[in-house]
């Protein structure tokens, strides 16, 4: 189990913040898709995350996509996993359960192949111990709806009025990177009423085994993350945080606490750790330990001071 260290000195910075009015005691979350109480909670002590995002669920299950659906690629990973989950009616029974034992914020991520099948799941979750909802319209590596939805404020505005109107919490609009402007993404889901927005899902990526002359992945194309997508993230969250007020969870390719003041510094006001998770199933928890030692060392004693910190 990870001890949390340092955290009886008064001099311990205070790591707190906050996302659409729900209080974080630190800033990291685990990325969806990254993250599974039992596997993760092997690892460490799961209260001591901020909060949990959980893989993206649909209304009712899906099968995902046929292997080979994950890579390596230089600096990071693709997969094609296709949003494969039990779907809502399991993920209550079961993640949300044994979540329950924990001191720290759920979010639950929710995917959909349509306005229809979003606002059924958002409603089947009406009642679950959930403190706040992340719509996923950025998947890459789904047919219909996911990205589709991610690349058109028009469409992005829609799914977000729909929701809007469902949702008896507040939620998180997940915007993807494979846009040329993804401010005006950001500003048609603030616009339609979105709470907060995360950022970045994945970017569209492709290998070809060139021995074989095959996709690298069954699927062709998938999703590149890691710390090869790092610069573009910031950059994004950068261009968002100009953009809208509401709340920025950012993430992509976070590997340390100093990436994860880096994203801060950007106007993120909480980060996931995703692909670090899969390398190092402890990492959000040393992550935040680092995120903390930064502070201290350079005299930080809050998130708003290290945003603060960014002189550009
Ligand atoms: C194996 C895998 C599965 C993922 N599944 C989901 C998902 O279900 N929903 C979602 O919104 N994002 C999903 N993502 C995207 C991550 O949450 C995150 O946005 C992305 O990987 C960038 O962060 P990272 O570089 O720290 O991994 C997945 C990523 C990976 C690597």
């Amino acid at each position: 189990m990870h001890e949390i260290k340092a955290s009886a000195g008064t001099d311990y910075p205070d790591l707190r913040t906050e996302i659409a009015g729900i209080a974080m005691k630190n800033p990291v979350t685990t990325a969806s898709g990254t993250f599974s109480a039992r596997e993760s909670g092997a690892f460490y002590d799961i209260s001591q995350l901020g909060a949990v995002i959980t893989k993206g669920v649909s209304s009712v299950a899906w099968e995902g996509n046929p292997p080979p659906r994950i890579a390596e690629a230089y600096g990071g990973m693709l997969n094609a996993v296709g949003l494969q989950n039990p779907g809502v009616e399991n993920l209550v029974e079961n993640e949300l359960e044994y979540l329950k034992r924990f001191d720290t914020r759920v979010i639950v991520n929710v995917a959909g192949r349509s306005v229809e099948e979003y606002c059924d799941a958002v409603e089947m979750l009406s009642d679950a111990p959930v403190d706040l909802l992340e719509i996923n319209i950025s998947c890459p590596n789904i047919k219909e709806g996911g990205i589709g939805f991610g690349t058109d404020p028009k469409m992005a505005g829609l799914v977000t009025r729909a929701v809007r109107k469902v949702s008896k919490r507040p939620f998180i609009i997940k915007l993807t990177p494979n846009v040329s402007d993804i401010a005006d993404i950001a500003r048609a889901v603030e616009a339609e009423g979105a709470d907060a927005v995360s950022l970045i899902n994945t970017m569209l990526g492709m290998r070809i085994d060139v021995h074989t002359g095959k996709p690298a992945l069954r699927n062709i194309m998938g999703g590149l993350s890691g710390p090869a997508v790092k610069p573009v993230a910031v950059r994004m969250v950068y261009q968002v945080r100009r953009a809208v007020r509401i709340p920025i969870i950012g993430l992509g390719g976070i590997m340390t606490g100093e990436d994860a003041a880096e994203f801060i510094m950007a106007g993120a006001d909480a980060i996931s750790v995703g692909t670090a998770a899969l390398i190092d199933p402890a990492a959000p928890v040393r992550i935040r330990d680092e995120l903390a030692a930064f502070m201290l060392k350079n005299g930080y004693k809050s998130i708003k001071e290290i945003r603060d910190g960014f002189i550009g």
